[in-house]
């Protein structure tokens, strides 16, 4: 199926309520840090967009589809930060942007459908400034919001670091780790998850 046609499908079927929070790992790593420019990639309903803008960066965020921007654009009038973010609907997979930015986010960038994800990050990769950040966030067990799917296999963080194709050199290993956290799946029933997450710093 065409990429844009099943993001467009997903959240045509969903409303534009979000949980209103950024997510755990964007939140843990990037709170102490300095604000400036970010890039987040796969933007979706806008929960990390806006929580950045609250937080003083100037955002771009990027998503293929223009229902997630128009419910991502809503929240941030919602939070007074439209000012503060550029959103972008674009496919990643075939229109990328340039800059340079403090911090570059991917945030379960993820998709069922065709999809050059590692590719994609690693080219990301090229526009986070000497000191910056880069933040790739994959589901390590099935999500919340598919518990009653059976599991599978996921990377080992050391193995989705690798399937990056970085130059090791270039960067200073933040956070290379699968972390647990508490979720709430759709029917109210709780569990662990586990987030695998890749956070290098650009060495200066
Ligand atoms: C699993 S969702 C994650 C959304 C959000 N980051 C979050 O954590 O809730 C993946 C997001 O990536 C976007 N996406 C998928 N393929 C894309 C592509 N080729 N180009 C740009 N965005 C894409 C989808 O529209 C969707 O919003």
């Amino acid at each position: 199926m065409d990429p844009t046609e099943f993001w467009e499908q997903h959240y045509e079927k969903a409303t534009s309520e979000s949980s209103g929070r950024p997510t755990a790992v964007l939140e843990k790593f990037v709170t102490d840090r300095t604000s400036g420019a970010a890039l987040e990639l796969g933007c979706g309903k806008g929960d990390d967009a806006v929580w950045l803008a609250k937080n003083g960066w100037a955002v771009t965020a990027i998503d293929i589809s223009a229902t997630a921007m128009g419910y991502a654009r809503a929240n941030a009038v919602r939070n007074g930060v439209l000012e503060k973010i550029t959103f972008d609907q674009r496919d990643l997979m075939t229109d990328f942007p340039t800059g340079s930015f403090a911090l570059v986010t991917a945030q379960f960038l993820e998709s069922p459908v065709v999809f050059a994800r590692n590719s994609i990050i690693n080219r990301a990769s090229r526009l986070v400034a000497p000191g910056g950040l880069l933040l790739a966030t994959s589901h390590g067990s099935v999500p919340s919001g598919s518990w009653e799917k059976p599991d599978k296999c996921y990377p080992k963080p050391k193995e989705a670091l690798e399937n990056l194709s970085l130059d090791l050199r270039e960067w200073t290993q933040i956070c290379v780790d699968n972390l647990e956290r508490f979720a709430k799946g759709p029917n109210g029933e709780e569990g662990m998850v586990i987030d695998t997450v890749i956070a290098l710093e650009r060495k200066g």
